[in-house]
């Protein structure tokens, strides 16, 4: 066929039924639980060794001594699982070591690793080190899951020798390579290639099966042995303050830890831990942790990691607390301070003062220091039992019993195992259910695994906590936690629903997950939910002098908290184009017009207030009109709010926003080392940019120079440094390529992804569209080649998997200025392609 630039005539063409074909794996999911991640390479030295590892294999046997203690393992890019090791042999009657964990190699060089996540529980272990006292030969498992890294040491910490082999992590997640999944991308440059398994690799990181991040709490008859983690708080406490709260506890090992006056914000408030006179590991700081002491902090945790606490303050215990026997320890919030008794013993009178400066407004209610409920998790490398919980109001009145001696209370502590198959922002950090981040997951999810059972399961999940009552009744959780149960979700409003976009997201996926597809039955199950989540949105949050989403009680996270903005309307307004055709298609026809004519309005409502005739762009919001935003551009152009000539200006204007190797969020944004450039927002501007070409009529040569910074020079930097690389997409990126927040940066986060079903819709060319003649989605093979041309692509291969199983297998390639394509199904029944070349 000839080479012809988006010639007029369409060749529709039913794509040939191929059968059977061995070419693709299937993911179903199954086998996780033999499953195990091990080293690609190791080294051992006096310090971790990035350069010169030797390759690790089964007989690798690696004894470490006082000369080289540290064993560097490389598993060449993110894994994730219960970390295990085999000691064949050790030198006497016991070794202390040390493991770390790090997505970057540089964590390696911490002491806590690039960690610890002190700020939600996450089912996993909250720090990045652990250390282990080895008495026997044979093998250990850590009890927790380490949520992600590429990297590992095992230091010896004791004066001896020890040998290990066998190292690795028992998987908690499944991760294939790239080339082994039901969908795939290939093209003429490599790097392009690599582009596609970030998103690939980072939704099998991120999405974890039902049932398979267990409980990081252990329920017996004896109570509940919580070892050291980030505390789980009860969500029947919320509501309560000034009381006084006892528990009996028994420390196995190290010290036990609880919180008072702890907020709906993970736990935001008061913790204390209690020490042991106990034999310490090497590897505890005894300023930090000193024994048979109570330690007493305020804020997130008693150190700082990214988020700051209160200094902590420290008491010699009066009496030694010993090791495996049982104390009642009682706290009272009282007027002016904490009181702490053991066995009616005072231990401690801690003063709010110290506290009070260090009370952070946008974690906790400025009654933070006296509300709140109660909580337990003891501190790194800790452990206890706790039982025999009882809460007493001042008044006298007993608040809460429990003897914490059934699963029960796990969700009501938030630490339940994972119900639900859901898919976090990242597997490391936060481990949370963003559902705004879930938007470019959802779709790496539909063109690399094709699970599109995760994408199911996210919308039921979201759909089971949808508020019903109350003043956020209609609103669905942006943040959930996989312990939660959908009983105690409204606890958590408004401080875990903070940005409020979050909302317009998850309508977004719900039309996305409708147009790859179209599914009719579970959009119908959850189409109430639906209709409701748009309705309160519109009440709480449309202003009616601006028809723009502006409220007090909103916070814009698209908008960097402007109000009346361009971009969260816009948000709005693509998500109600998308959800008019599900109510057409369910012939809700009522609903179908209501949300065209909203749609409508918001349209007229962002053409007359915030375009921008003299700069040629959409301003960030009302009163900041020559600000731009890369999200005013890019959700103006998906909802077809931009006509072609105010696509391509903007397209245009974006130049001012671009520094060093990207585009900054907004032209508010200063430009330094330290500005942090977002793949998940320029992953909705690439996609803009190909919807500004097919539907918009932007010529190739207005999106091409942007098209290239963004796949020649801004994502590469997650391919290229050996020292970052993790084969997963980033959270943010430094001006100078290296991970946007430092240390504390996810670099397996499919929210920077998107390159995945970029590649696999526009540059192979296979996606989805509405086509208005069948009056419904269907998928189109129709490659942008003039782009591709432009990029210097000559041919892409790939497979596109569909909902229920089966692929459809498509590629081209230029030669000469002529085209050779194909396009083939295979077990995915009687599925029709149309071709548009
Ligand atoms: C591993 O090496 C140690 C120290 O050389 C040795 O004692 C032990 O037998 C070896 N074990 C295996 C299984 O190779
Ligand atoms: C390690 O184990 C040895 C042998 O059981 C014991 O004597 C020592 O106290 C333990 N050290 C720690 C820190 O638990
Ligand atoms: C222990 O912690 C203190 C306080 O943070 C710090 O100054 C000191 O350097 C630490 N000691 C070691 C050996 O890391
Ligand atoms: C402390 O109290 C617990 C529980 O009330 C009791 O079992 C234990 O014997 C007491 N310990 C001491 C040292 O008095
Ligand atoms: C709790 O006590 C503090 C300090 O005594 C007081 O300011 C506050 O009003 C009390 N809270 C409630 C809900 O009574
Ligand atoms: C005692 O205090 C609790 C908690 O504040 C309250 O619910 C209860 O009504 C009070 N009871 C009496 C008798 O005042
Ligand atoms: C939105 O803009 C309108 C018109 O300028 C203004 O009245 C309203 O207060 C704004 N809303 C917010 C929340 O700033
Ligand atoms: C909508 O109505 C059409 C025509 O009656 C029917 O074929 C179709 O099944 C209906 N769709 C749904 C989701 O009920
Ligand atoms: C759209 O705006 C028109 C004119 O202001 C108004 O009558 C109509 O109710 C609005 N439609 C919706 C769905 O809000
Ligand atoms: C794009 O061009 C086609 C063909 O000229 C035209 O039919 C269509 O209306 C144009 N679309 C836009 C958004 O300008
Ligand atoms: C729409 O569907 C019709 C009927 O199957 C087909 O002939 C046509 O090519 C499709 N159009 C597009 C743009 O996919
Ligand atoms: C390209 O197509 C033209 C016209 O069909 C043909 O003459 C030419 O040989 C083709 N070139 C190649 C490299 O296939």
């Amino acid at each position: 066929m000839v080479y012809n630039f988006r010639s007029s005539f369409l060749l529709s063409v039913i794509a040939v039924l191929s059968g059977v074909s061995n070419a693709a794996p299937s993911d179903t999911g199954k086998g996780l639980k033999n499953a195990s991640y091990t080293p690609v390479d190791f080294g051992v030295g006096t310090t971790p060794i990035i350069n010169g590892l030797q390759p690790f294999s089964s007989s690798s046997n690696v004894t470490l001594n006082p000369s080289a203690p540290v064993l560097t393992l490389d598993y060449g890019a993110e894994i994730a699982g219960f970390p295990y090791f085999e000691v064949t042999s050790l030198g006497g009657s016991s070794a202390q070591i040390e493991i770390k964990y790090s997505e970057p190699f540089a964590g390696l060089n911490l002491s806590t690793g690039d960690g610890p996540w002190l700020y939600t529980n996450g089912l996993m272990n909250s720090f990045r080190t652990e250390t282990f006292n080895i008495t026997t030969t044979g093998r250990t498992e850590s009890f927790f899951i380490q949520g992600g890294q590429r990297w590992q040491t095992i230091t010896l910490l004791s004066n001896t020798s020890i040998s290990i082999r066998n190292v690795g992590f028992r998987a908690s997640v499944n991760i294939k390579p790239s080339d082994q999944l039901v969908g795939a991308f290939s093209s003429s440059n490599d790097s392009y290639d690599g582009l596609w398994s970030l998103g690939a690799r980072a939704v099998q990181a991120a999405c974890v099966e039902a049932n398979s991040q267990p409980s990081t709490w252990e329920i017996s008859n004896d109570g509940a042995l919580i070892r050291g983690q980030y505390p789980g708080v009860s969500a029947l406490g919320l509501g309560y303050s000034n009381y006084t709260m006892s528990f009996t506890t028994k420390i196995t090992k190290g010290g036990t830890g609880w919180r008072v006056s702890a907020g709906a914000n993970a736990g935001y408030g008061a913790y204390f831990i209690l020490t042991s006179d106990g034999p310490q590991y090497l590897s505890t700081n005894n300023t930090v942790i000193p024994t048979n002491s109570v330690i007493a902090g305020f804020g997130f945790s008693i150190v700082d990691f990214y988020l700051q606490s209160a200094p902590p303050l420290y008491y010699a215990n009066p009496i030694p607390i010993s090791e495996d026997q049982w104390y009642r320890v009682s706290t009272t919030i009282g007027p002016s301070g904490y009181n702490i008794s053991v066995n009616g013993t005072q231990f401690a009178f801690v003063p709010y003062t110290t506290f009070q400066p260090y009370l952070h407004s946008g974690f906790g209610s400025t009654n933070a220091i006296t509300d709140g409920s109660w909580g337990f998790g003891p501190f790194m490398d800790q452990a206890a039992y706790f039982k025999d919980v009882e809460v007493v109001a001042q008044n006298g009145t007993t608040l809460y019993t429990n003897p914490l001696t059934s699963t029960d209370v796990l969700s009501e502590y938030l630490v339940a195992p994972n119900a639900e198959a859901v898919c976090l922002d990242g597997p490391k950090r936060d481990r949370e259910i963003w559902i705004g981040d879930f938007s470019h997951t959802a779709k790496e999810l539909a063109v690399s695994t094709g699970r599109y059972d995760f994408i199911q399961s996210m919308i039921e999940f979201t759909f089971k906590r949808q508020l019903t009552s109350g003043s956020g009744a209609g609103l669905v959780p942006m943040q959930d936690s996989m312990g939660s149960a959908a009983e105690f979700q409204s606890v958590y409003y408004p401080s875990q629903f903070g940005e409020t976009d979050y909302h317009l997201f998850f309508l977004l996926t719900l039309g996305d997950y409708f147009a790859l597809t179209s599914d009719t039955a579970l959009l119908s199950k959850y189409w109430d939910g639906t209709k409701l989540l748009v309705q309160t949105i519109e009440t709480l949050y449309l202003d009616h002098a601006t028809n723009l989403l502006a409220s007090p009680s909103a916070s814009w996270f698209t908008a960097q908290g402007y109000q009346n903005a361009t971009a969260p309307t816009a948000l709005f307004a693509t998500s109600l184009k998308q959800l008019a055709t599900v109510a057409t298609l369910l012939n809700d026809t009522a609903t179908a017009n209501y949300f065209t004519g909203l749609q409508g309005n918001l349209t007229t409502a962002i053409n007359s207030q915030l375009w921008n005739p003299e700069q040629g762009f959409y301003s960030t919001a009302v009163g900041s009109s020559t600000d731009t935003s890369l999200l005013a551009t890019a959700f103006t152009i998906k909802a077809g709010i931009a006509n072609s000539s105010q696509a391509t200006s903007s397209i245009e204007a974006l130049s001012s926003l671009f520094y060093q190797i990207g585009y900054k969020d907004s032209s508010a944004i200063g430009s330094g080392p330290a500005t942090q450039l977002s793949p998940n927002v320029q992953g909705f501007l690439l996609e803009s940019l190909f919807i500004a070409y097919s539907q918009l009529n932007v010529t190739a040569d207005v999106v091409v120079p942007v098209l290239k910074n963004l796949f020649e020079l801004f994502w590469p930097v997650m391919l290229n440094e050996n020292e970052y690389y993790t084969g997963t997409s980033w959270e943010y990126v430094y001006p100078d390529g290296s991970p946007g927040i430092g240390m504390f940066t996810s670099l397996a986060h499919p929210w920077g992804g998107a390159p995945t079903y970029v590649l696999t819709e526009y540059i192979l060319g296979v996606r989805r569209e509405f086509n208005s003649t069948t009056g419904g989605y269907g998928w189109i093979f129709d490659p942008a080649f003039e782009i591709s041309q432009a990029l210097g692509l000559t041919w892409a291969k790939g497979r596109v998997p569909v909902i229920g199983g089966g692929w459809i297998e498509a590629d081209w390639s230029v030669e000469n200025g002529n085209v050779t394509w194909n396009v083939n199904t295979s077990n995915a029944g009687n599925l029709t392609v149309d071709v548009l070349i």
